[in-house]
């Protein structure tokens, strides 16, 4: 066990480096800074889509999506996908109804993972969850209907000028979220309650249910800006690691911190006896790991110049955030 942080492998093939962070000038509040303001600009873009296709939809069902979309939350996901968009040369705008119809999946991933069928969670993003404020019928149906949302957004005519564009969108975007994706690692999620699993199927746990989607992010900006299929590569092996690396956060956080600054229970996979990193190798052996999976996030980026520090902060990050 003690070898295995040693041995934890980067899914890029890549050797595991021994850098230090090397990033631009950037400190980490001017980049949270910079993270919220890009959140607040996919928050208002969130509102008014929502607000231009609201007329048919029944009351309580609008309500409890937009309680499960604009209840805050750090919107990492479209974040990424607009600074990989913008690494392509494509404009914040330009990738915006992509990052929205992103975090419209992640949101109802977080409504169907809060139910009592599920986590059973009272709290999220510092607001009782939707089944909480409404009921579990309404919650499940907001979900499925912010899901459906998202691949309206991407695939509708406004979106892209090229049709392939964003058909290319929407089956990647199936694709992480799905069965084999997502779905697929919810599943083990809940398999890992009454199961003990090894470092290797918690990590593929850790891919499917966070990662996927986290890694969707890098890839559509890559495919909006039709990059070049190393480039392409290169940032979706960064997405991969910066997944695995984002959970690995997500599960300390939930023994380290505490429910004000995460807006959310603590404690619950301890509670819930889940298999997680930091049950199998403690908070120490889990931080040495997280900061060599950010140390890989940016030798993944080697091959980008400096219009990808951004990018390499955001692993810094991911390695340090305490919500
Ligand atoms: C929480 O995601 C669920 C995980 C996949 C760990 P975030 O930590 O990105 O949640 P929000 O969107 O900021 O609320
Ligand atoms: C949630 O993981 C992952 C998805 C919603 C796909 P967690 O269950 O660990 O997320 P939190 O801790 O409730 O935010
Ligand atoms: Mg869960
Ligand atoms: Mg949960
Ligand atoms: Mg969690």
């Amino acid at each position: 066990m003690g070898n295995s942080l040693l041995t934890y492998p980067c899914p890029t093939g890549m050797e595991e480096g021994n850098k230090e962070f090397i990033i631009s000038s950037m400190n980490q509040q001017n980049f949270s800074n910079h993270l919220m303001s890009v959140g607040k600009a996919v928050h208002d873009h969130l509102d008014t889509l929502l607000n231009s296709n609201a007329r048919d939809i029944p009351e309580p069902l609008l309500l409890a999506m937009r309680h499960g979309l604009l209840n805050g939350g750090k919107r990492l996901r479209p974040f990424l996908l607009i600074e990989s968009a913008a690494l392509f040369g494509v404009s914040q705008q330009q990738a915006m109804q992509t990052a929205c119809a992103l975090e419209c999946l992640h949101s109802y991933s977080l409504i169907h993972d809060d139910l009592p069928a599920m986590d059973d969670d009272d709290m999220r993003r510092g607001m009782p969850t939707v089944h909480k404020a409404f009921d579990e019928a309404t919650a499940i149906l907001a979900g499925d209907a912010l899901l459906t949302f998202a691949f309206e957004l991407i695939t509708v005519e406004g979106n892209h000028r090229d049709p392939s564009v964003r058909a290319e969108l929407a089956t990647r975007l199936a694709k992480a979220a799905g069965a084999s994706g997502m779905i697929g690692g919810q599943m083990l999620d809940i398999i890992a309650e009454t199961t003990q699993l090894k470092e290797e199927e918690i990590r593929t746990l850790q891919k499917m249910k966070t990662g996927a989607l986290l890694q969707y992010a890098l890839e559509a900006g890559a495919i909006l800006g039709n990059a070049p299929p190393k480039d392409r590569n290169n940032i979706i092996r960064y997405g991969e690691v910066i997944g695995l690396a984002f959970q690995l956060s997500d599960d300390l956080l939930d023994v380290t911190s505490n429910a004000k600054a995460m807006g959310k229970a603590v404690r619950k996979d301890a509670d819930r006896g889940k298999a997680t990193i930091v049950a199998l190798f403690g908070i120490d052996k889990t931080q040495a790991l997280l900061k060599q999976l950010s140390i890989q996030a940016i030798n993944c980026l080697e091959s980008f110049d400096q219009s990808a520090d951004l990018l390499r902060q955001t692993a810094e990050y991911i390695s340090l955030r305490k919500s």
